[in-house]
């Protein structure tokens, strides 16, 4: 399937930070009005792809988003996400925040969500796809500031949250271990859903630490999975889903490249997965660019892509009606000519998914 074809068809992100959204514009634009000179050359200090892997790339996003200081900039920057997310054919998304990144609003976390969620709303307003909001925490974080944030969300249940996430580098930070496991049990007691980065610069044993001290829900990219047979089964059986992102874990050397990277060995296994971005603005690459990559790198035809949308859509935390909807949609899109994104009678070719929709 191409580009075009991906863009039509109906499906959610489920990781992707909006610390990983800005476009080089869009920094300097809050550099100008920040009066902080950009770093030189601008486009290697942006680069995800530099010597410092994921730690020194995490501390570029602190040096970006610490940009943002009033409530215009943050709801600007949320607005742009949904129209990112639009023009890449995604109807809905998660969006993962992690508030440490944002300096400028240290002791205004809710401001923050407050600013973010007005300017999504103006999206969803002006027909731009839907967002809900997973404030993150970050993996050094103590128990006490992660007590914090919950209080909020279970408090305030603010406008578009929709769940608990916790990223960062697991290689530097270690084991969460029982850190967090009393904030994800109490948000999940509050209906919120919990999802988790592991698997990505740790091994197995945070995916398992993921499970069973944290209760995820979903785990952001979760790919070292692979290297334990008895928790891939456990993923398979319990169906919790991956939110992989592989173009990232190439650039950020977790995976070596897409042909060995583990995406399809996992969903043959039984494990669901979807195709996400994580960085995009600063990976400089796009949600339907990674889709139709995949597609080609692992030989899929329009059957096993309109797979992995039905997983995205299922493993989002969209609320249970827009989910249906947006399956619906799948549906009605797998019912026509899907494999091309030429003129409409260009479908000839492709065939039409019908024997899949249920
Ligand atoms: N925050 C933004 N991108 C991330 C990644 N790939 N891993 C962990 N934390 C992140
Ligand atoms: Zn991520």
């Amino acid at each position: 399937m191409d580009e075009p074809a991906i863009r039509r068809m109906p499906r959610a992100e489920v990781h992707v930070h909006l610390e990983g959204c800005f476009e080089l514009a869009d920094v300097a634009e809050l550099a100008r009005a920040a009066r902080e000179p950009l770093p030189r050359p601008v486009a290697a200090a942006l680069d995800a792809d530099g010597p410092g892997g994921l730690a020194a790339f995490l501390r570029m996003l602190d040096w970006q988003c610490g940009l943002v200081r009033t409530a215009e900039q943050a709801a600007r920057a949320a607005y742009r996400f949904a129209a990112r997310e639009t023009s890449s054919g995604v109807a809905y998304a998660d969006l993962i925040v992690n508030p440490t990144h944002w300096t400028a609003w240290t002791g205004r976390v809710p401001a923050l969500f407050e600013a973010l969620a007005a300017g999504l709303d103006e999206a969803e307003q002006d027909g731009l796809a839907a967002v809900g909001l997973c404030p993150s925490l970050l993996r050094q974080q103590t128990a006490g500031q992660a007590a914090d944030l919950v209080d909020w969300m279970v408090a305030a249940r603010p406008r578009r949250v929709v769940a608990l996430s916790v990223d960062g580098d697991e290689r530097s930070a270690g084991r969460v271990s029982g850190r967090f496991a009393e904030a994800f049990a109490r948000v999940g007691r509050a209906g919120f859903g919990r999802t988790v980065h592991a698997g990505e610069s740790s091994g197995p044993e945070g995916v398992w630490d993921a499970i069973t001290v944290l209760g995820a829900d979903r785990i952001d990219h979760g790919i070292r999975c692979v290297d334990d047979p008895e928790l891939v089964t456990r993923l398979a059986g319990q169906q919790l889903p991956l939110g992989v992102c592989p173009l990232s874990n190439i650039v950020l050397g977790v995976a070596p490249d897409r042909r060995s990277h583990p995406l399809d060995q996992l969903r043959r296994a039984g494990v669901p997965v979807s195709i996400n971005t994580d960085d995009p603005a600063v990976l400089r690459y796009r949600n339907e660019q990674e889709w139709a990559q995949c597609a080609e790198a692992y030989g899929w035809g329009p059957e096993v892509v309109v797979e992995v949308a039905r997983t995205s859509i299922v493993a989002s935390f969209a609320d249970a009606d827009r989910r249906r909807a947006l399956l619906a949609e799948l549906d009605a899109y797998a019912a026509g000519p899907v494999a091309s994104g030429g003129p409409a009678d260009s479908g000839a070719t492709a065939g039409s998914l019908r024997s899949v929709a249920p």
